[in-house]
């Protein structure tokens, strides 16, 4: 664990709990930050991505601390502000499943949307009281370009969000630019594209096929049931994009950056990659839509069935980032691409799996 020293810098979390959360964690951390976050009361544990961090068998981190508050509650957000006089802000927080927006749009709105302008007048008016400087870093997304008006995306495509929580993230993106321009903060929109890594959500289109063929590798599961294997995405690896996060809050003036491979691949190239890595041969019966599966090529077993319930009403068919700008401005660029991310994630999968089958000590 860090020293302290009168230096060290405080940065505030909202969405620690989360996948990116865990990882800028880790990485302020590292830089000799005092890391505080933000996370939701709930009836069962929602940090098992941070108990590495908050503390080893013995000895709680002193340099990190959470605090119980919500995006939909203002004074939390307030009072959680006014204890900890962070340096920095990131809001990673938000209701973040875009299929589930359409089941829960207006909370999605609520938590997406107006979440940021919560956290955004707290910082404001903490301004107004104490003179104390904030930064603001808010989790934009590429969803943001949706029915995308061109190919690849940067800073300056228009958008065209395709759900609840694209046109949430809308609002969230034009309220930090407006508080930018209206009141001077210092407040960045990183507009990041799909990124994923072991710690990823069990229901995100990549960890559940990852965490799928571990299944079906060890015989626990038989099949996975997906949605639109035809979608393309540009994945990359959240622990490469957390750093950007952190590099948009050291420059000099705040802008919006786009961060992203610059490379697609459909849905289907990784449930087939996956396949590939596990070392099972697999065969679609080449069918449309909810037709299609696919078959084990060494025993005929169906392992992967189309379940329409992972339809969207409005679907994005293509993503695809170019992030010059971030590479000249703030020196950044992906370590992992595609291949390297299924690995990743496969492995750890496997690796978990083995653990809870067989035991911490047989896990490798
Ligand atoms: P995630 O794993 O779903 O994490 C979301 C975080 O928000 C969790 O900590 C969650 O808490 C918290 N949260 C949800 N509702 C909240 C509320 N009402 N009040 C306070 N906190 C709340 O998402 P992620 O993948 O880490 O993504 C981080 C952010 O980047 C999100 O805003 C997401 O929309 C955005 N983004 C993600 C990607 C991507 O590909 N990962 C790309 C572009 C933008 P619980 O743990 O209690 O649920
Ligand atoms: N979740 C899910 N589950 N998606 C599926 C499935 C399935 O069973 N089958 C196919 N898909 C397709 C979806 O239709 C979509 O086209 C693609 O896989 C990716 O879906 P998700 O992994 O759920 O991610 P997303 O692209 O919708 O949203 C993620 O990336 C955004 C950035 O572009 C989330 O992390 C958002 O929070 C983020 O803003």
């Amino acid at each position: 664990m860090n020293k302290s020293t009168k230096k060290n810098k405080r940065a505030l979390i909202v969405g620690i709990s989360g996948q990116d959360g865990s990882y800028l964690a880790e990485l302020l951390l590292r830089k000799n930050y005092k890391v505080h976050g933000i996370v939701r009361r709930s009836s069962s544990l929602n940090t098992p991505r941070l108990d590495h961090i908050y503390s080893n068998a013995l000895i709680r981190n002193p340099h990190f601390d959470l605090d119980y508050g919500d995006l939909t509650d203002t004074n939390s957000i307030y009072k959680i502000l006014e204890k900890v006089q962070p340096d920095e802000v990131y809001n990673l927080g938000a209701q973040s499943h875009v299929r589930i927006s359409f089941d829960l749009p207006e909370y999605t709105g609520d938590v997406t949307g107006i979440g940021p302008l919560r956290v955004l007048e707290a910082i404001k008016t903490l301004a107004n009281h104490t003179g104390k400087k904030i930064k603001f870093y808010q989790a934009s997304s590429s969803e943001l370009f949706g029915k995308v008006a061109q190919v690849p995306q940067n800073e300056e495509t228009p958008f065209y969000p395709r759900s609840p929580y694209g046109c949430a993230k809308l609002y969230a993106y034009w309220i930090t630019k407006n508080y930018r321009e209206s009141y001077g903060l210092f407040a960045c929109n990183g507009i990041l594209f799909n990124h994923e890594s072991p710690r990823r959500g069990e229901t995100f289109v990549t960890r559940k096929i990852t965490r799928g063929v571990a299944r079906i590798m060890k015989g626990i599961e038989s099949e996975i049931y997906l949605g639109n294997l035809d979608a393309k995405r540009d994945w990359g690896f959240a622990g490469d994009y957390v750093e950007a996060m952190w590099l948009m809050l050291q420059q000099d003036n705040p802008e919006d950056y786009v961060i992203a491979t610059g490379e697609a691949h459909s849905v289907r190239e990784f449930l087939e990659e996956t396949f590939r890595l596990a070392g099972i041969e697999i065969i679609s019966n080449g069918k449309k839509e909810v037709e299609e599966e696919y078959t084990r090529k060494d025993n005929g077993n169906v392992v992967v069935k189309i379940d329409p319930r992972y339809f969207r009403p409005a679907e994005v068919d293509l993503l695809l980032g170019e992030s010059q700008k971030a590479k000249l401005k703030l020196g950044w660029k992906p370590k992992v691409y595609f291949k390297e991310l299924v690995k990743m994630m496969l492995e750890q999968d496997v690796h978990e799996l083995k653990r809870e089958l067989y035991g911490k000590n047989n896990g490798n």
